[in-house]
């Protein structure tokens, strides 16, 4: 949110902070929405099964800065601290996750400002999903603010399976057996096996139509 920093008006207060992302929350959230709307009313088909949105929490944020060696200031925060806003937009197919992802590129009041593809490039761990990074203008009564935001693409199946990941490297605090990291990039195989399976099966059956 470079805007905000260098603005004469920088955020200042914690409040202040969670106000813009959540705006900056309820901004990608509705066009999304409208696109899934849009596509429904187009091709009678919903790309996005649901949506989950969060804020991240003051103590992860502290623990992030100073796991990065910076200082807990809110300018810190916002400079550094990528996933402040997060949005988990969760599809049914694969060719889903692509199709949502360009039609958010093309909007053209939201900046790309990174990608990250693990679907393409999956993590050692077997992780796959389809991050973006990008800013989305917030309108306050005095200015304009690009707030960033987090969007993470991922299938059902891939949400299963990060879900339990997750749930596993914590209750290992990271230290998780490799006899059970092998198991699960063994699933995270399978998932992706019945993913495209999936999306094979739904093709043909579009096609029948
Ligand atoms: P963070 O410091 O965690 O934000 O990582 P990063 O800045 O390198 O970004 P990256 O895009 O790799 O990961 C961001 C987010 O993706 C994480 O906070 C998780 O929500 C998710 N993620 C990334 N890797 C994994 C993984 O191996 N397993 C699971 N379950 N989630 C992951
Ligand atoms: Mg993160």
């Amino acid at each position: 949110m470079e805007s905000i920093t260098k603005a004469n008006t920088p955020i200042e207060s914690w409040t202040e902070v969670i106000l813009i992302y959540n705006s900056a929350l309820k901004e990608i959230g509705t066009k999304l929405e409208i696109l899934n709307d849009e596509f429904q009313h187009v091709h009678r088909y919903n790309p996005i099964e649901h949506i989950k949105s969060r804020i991240k929490s003051s103590e992860s944020i502290v623990k992030k800065l100073k796991r990065n060696g910076y200082e807990s200031t809110i300018e810190n925060m916002v400079e550094y601290v990528n996933d402040i806003a997060g949005i988990r937009v969760i599809c049914s197919f694969s060719s889903d996750i692509y199709r949502i992802a360009e039609m958010i590129s093309n909007q053209n009041d939201i900046k790309v400002l990174a990608i990250k593809d693990y679907i393409k490039n999956p993590k050692p761990s077997g992780y796959k999903s389809y991050h973006m990074l990008i800013t989305v203008p917030i309108y306050l009564s005095d200015r304009i603010v690009h707030a960033k935001v987090e969007i993470q693409i991922r299938t059902v199946a891939m949400d299963f399976w990060a879900s339990l990941e997750h749930k596993i490297n914590y209750k290992f605090e990271g230290n998780v057996p490799q006899y059970i990291k092998d198991e699960l990039v063994e699933c995270a195989n399978l998932i992706s096996d019945a993913d495209a399976r999936m999306l094979h099966l739904n093709e043909q059956i579009r096609d029948m139509n």
